[in-house]
Formats: structure tokens, sequence, C-alpha cells
């Protein structure tokens, strides 16, 4: 094996990836895993049979960074085991990161930022330029990441990468960069390679895909072209801004049967005053009118949503205006989040006034309160009939099978052997606060 600089003679043949942090990373890992594989490396399923082990990164919250430093933690006796293994950190903490990672990680190798990470292959390759430790944004054109399926049946297509809200809490603009958005014909290609391959279910991705625009296309009008040029049975897309979220994309949910029935629209806060200090640019009155018209329009499409709670200088009372917008909009599910200092943000700047417990106490009201809201509207699936795409087995029993619905509901049906990738009709026959169960519809 020839030697070179990055590999130090040793250069890996079998690779392993973890994904940490968003669906974006999950493409991502899923294109950097072909990228590899193309370039000559193999993947395999275990850690221990790997002589590279891969993490995709996420920095959103200091506890996502805590996770990727606790399994770094973990990797360092396997490499006092084997000193030929290589450890690659790529995406979102590598990017915040870079050669500071290395300093207080010395056992990782590899330190690759969000656009520079499917140069991976070529790091290990010794390629002129490549280096083990490269952060730098510089991709204006991405069209050259080539997207690839999740499952036999259903992939992610990042739309748009980065982001240019610079909501004041958040870290995504600084690790991702600014707001790029993939060509629509590179965008329907992928569709269509997809569905070439047998996928039936594809998410359109980005942290804002209501502020996607390319020569002159806006949202609304990719999702047609999408649907017109592919014969794709389902369509999902995330995440949309409520500050972007229009009245058309609307209409053409309501009148496009392949755009599956959900919208995830992070509202963060119920208060003015803090959505303002967090940067959103909207009102919760605002956000109150949008999800009229979804519900008008729309009335069966499932809504969720992220939140936040604890946020510097939040006093209770605006916790409480959270929790009546939770009320009032009835979420069919919500992430929820306590407040978390991002380093470098604008929001890391004020005092993070909230005590801790405050903080722990207000997440778990919210968590409760949501989670009676979403075992209620579960309820009012009980007794209609879902289509929905099989994805497997239910990881707790292997004689009931695991399907998504058009709201992306999970549904666990009694029976064992449906074909994975097949879409159903399921008469659902109960439901709790995360899953509903149901069984065959006879018009299977
Ligand atoms: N682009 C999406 C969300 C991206 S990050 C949007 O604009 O809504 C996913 C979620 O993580 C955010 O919606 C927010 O609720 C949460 N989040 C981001 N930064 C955070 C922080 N510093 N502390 C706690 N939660 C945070
Ligand atoms: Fe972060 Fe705001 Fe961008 Fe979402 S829109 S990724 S919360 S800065
Ligand atoms: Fe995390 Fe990066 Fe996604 S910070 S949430 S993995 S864009």
């Amino acid at each position: 094996m020839a030697k070179n600089k990055n590999t130090n003679g040793h250069k890996p043949e079998t690779f392993h990836i973890q994904t940490f942090g968003c669906q974006m990373n999950l493409a991502d890992s899923s294109t950097l895993a072909a990228n590899m594989i193309t370039k000559g490396f193999k993947r395999v399923d275990s850690e221990e049979k790997a002589d590279l082990l891969i993490l995709n990164t996420c920095s959103v919250r200091e506890k996502a960074e805590n996770r990727v430093y606790g399994r770094l933690g973990e990797m360092y006796k396997y490499k006092k085991r084997r000193p030929n293994l290589k450890i690659a950190v790529v995406g979102c903490m590598a990017q915040r990161l870079g050669e500071k990672l290395k300093e207080r990680v010395p056992h990782v190798d590899y330190v690759l930022g969000t656009d520079r990470q499917f140069e991976l292959p070529d790091v290990l390759n010794g390629v002129e330029g490549t280096q083990q430790v490269m952060t730098a944004f510089g991709h204006e054109n991405l069209d050259f990441i080539t997207p690839i399926k999740e499952t036999p049946h259903s992939g992610f297509i990042t739309i748009t990468r980065g982001c240019d809200n610079y909501c004041t809490y958040c870290i995504v603009p600084y690790v991702r960069g600014k707001e790029v958005c993939h060509s629509p014909g590179y965008i329907i290609d992928a569709v269509k390679k997809m569905v070439d391959e047998g996928v039936v279910e594809v998410t359109l991705l980005g942290q804002n895909v209501n502020s996607y625009k390319s020569g002159g296309i806006d949202f609304p009008e990719l999702l047609e072209r999408v649907v017109n040029k592919a014969k794709l049975p389902r369509l999902r897309f995330m995440t949309s801004h409520p500050k972007d979220l229009s009245k058309r994309l609307v209409d053409a949910m309501a009148d496009t049967p392949q755009l599956l029935g959900h919208i995830h629209l992070p509202v963060q806060s119920g208060s003015n005053r803090v959505l303002q200090k967090m940067g959103r640019i909207y009102t919760i009155e605002h956000y109150l009118k949008i999800i009229d018209y979804i519900r008008k329009r729309i009335p069966e499409t499932s809504i969720t949503t992220d939140l936040i709670v604890g946020f510097p200088t939040e006093t209770e009372a605006e916790f409480e205006q959270t929790l009546d917008a939770v009320r009032k909009i009835r979420y069919d599910s919500a992430f929820m989040f306590r407040y978390s200092v991002r380093p470098g943000t604008v929001a890391a700047k004020y005092n993070d006034d909230v005590p801790e417990e405050d903080k722990i106490r207000r997440l778990h009201k919210l968590i409760k309160i949501q989670q009676e809201i979403g075992h209620q509207v579960n309820q009012r699936e009980v007794g209609k009939i879902r289509t929905a795409l099989v994805e497997g087995k239910s990881r707790r029993d292997d004689q009931i099978s695991r399907a998504r619905t058009e709201g992306n509901k999970i549904v666990l049906i009694d029976t064992a052997d449906l074909k994975v990738g097949s879409i159903i009709s399921v008469n659902i026959t109960r439901a709790d606060a995360f899953t509903l169960h149901g069984n065959l519809s006879v018009l299977n």
C-alpha cells in the first residue's frame, strides 16, 4: 500500500457511520456512504468490523455534542486495542470546532466540516490538496452531491442547504453556512432516479423549505414540477418557517393528493416578546392565522412543532403563553427542548438567566400537557381508514408490522408479513399518545 500523508500508510478498507442530529445529516450520511463505496471502501454494519469509524455530528444543543464526546471516549478503548483504526468526525460539530476538536480529542484522525465531508474518500486516498482537517465553506454549487435513498422504499433529498435566518439561539447558520438552493433540474432528476430504483416516498429537506428560490422557481412551483415530472406516490417536505409559509403552499397541499398531510411548523414560543428576542420575525397571532388556514383548507393534516423553554429572560407568565398556544393549537406532536447556550450565537451574549431547575420544570409541564393533547388528537384517528407505507416490523414484536400514515404517524398492524415498501389501507382501532394501532382494511 502506498504511503500517504493522510493515513500514515494504513488506509482503511471498511467503514461504519453513526449519524446524530436531523434528517439532513441522515441524508448526508447516505450520500457520504455512497461516495465512499464508489471510491472502493466497503460499508460494514458493526463498528467491530470497521477500520474507519465515522461520526456525522450535530451541534444544535450542548447535549447533542456531549453525546458525540461520549462516543469518542468509548472509541479511545477500541483504538488502544487496534492502533490502525481511524476515526473521522464530520458534519456540524466538525464544522464548529475544526482543529479544536482534534486538540480536545487527540485520537480523532479526520475532522471534515459540513461542506467538506463528501471529500472524505479523497482524504483517505491522499488526493493532492486534501488534509485531515478541512472546514472551509466554499461550495457555491452543491449540485455535485448525489442524493441516495435511505431505505429501498424511501429517500430524503436536501433542496436547500444552510440557513440565512439567524434565529438568535441557533447555531445552524454558523455550521451550515449561508442558504444555497439546489436547482429544480437537480431535484427532479434526483426524485426520478429514486423512483426508478423503487422509492415510493420522498421527503424534501431544508431548514426553511418555504424560502426555496432557484431560477425564478419558488417552493410551491417546485412541488408542482416534482409531482408532474416524477411518478411518485408520496411526497413530504420539512421544515417550514412560519414567516414564509404561504397560502399558495397550503392550497397546493389541498389540491395535490401526492403531497402528504403533514406540516412541521416550529413555533418555538407563544410569547411575542420572546419570539422577537429569538429573531423569529412572526407574531403568535400571525402563526395562529396560518394554523386556521391550514385547518380550514386541509382539516385532516397533522401539524407538528418545535418548542424551546427557558430562553433568556422568559418569565413564568411568558412560559404560560406558550402553554396557552399549545392548548389552543392542539399539535399532533412536538419536539420540546430546554434552551441551550450555543457559543457564537447572538443569544449567547444574553444572560442565560432562567435557572436550570426552572427550565426542567417548565419542560416537564409542557411535555405533560402536549402528551395529553397528542393522545386526544390521536383518538380522533380511531375508526378511520388511513393509507400507510409499510416500513418494517414493530421493534418489540416481529409478528406486528410498522407503517407510517400520511400524517407521519406510526401505525402498528397485527399482520406479520406485510411487504416492506407497500402502501396499504389500515383501519385504525386504537391510539395512544405516540402510536396508532390497526388492522388491514378490506380495501387491500
Ligand atoms: N430550521 C428549523 C429548525 C432547526 S433546529 C426551524 O427553523 O424551525 C431544530 C430545533 O432545535 C429548532 O426548531 C429549535 O426548537 C431547537 N433548537 C435550536 N437551537 C436551540 C438551542 N440553542 N437550544 C434549544 N433548542 C434549540
Ligand atoms: Fe436555526 Fe432559525 Fe435557521 Fe431554523 S430558521 S435553522 S431555527 S436559524
Ligand atoms: Fe444538528 Fe446540524 Fe441538523 S446542528 S440539527 S445536524 S443541521
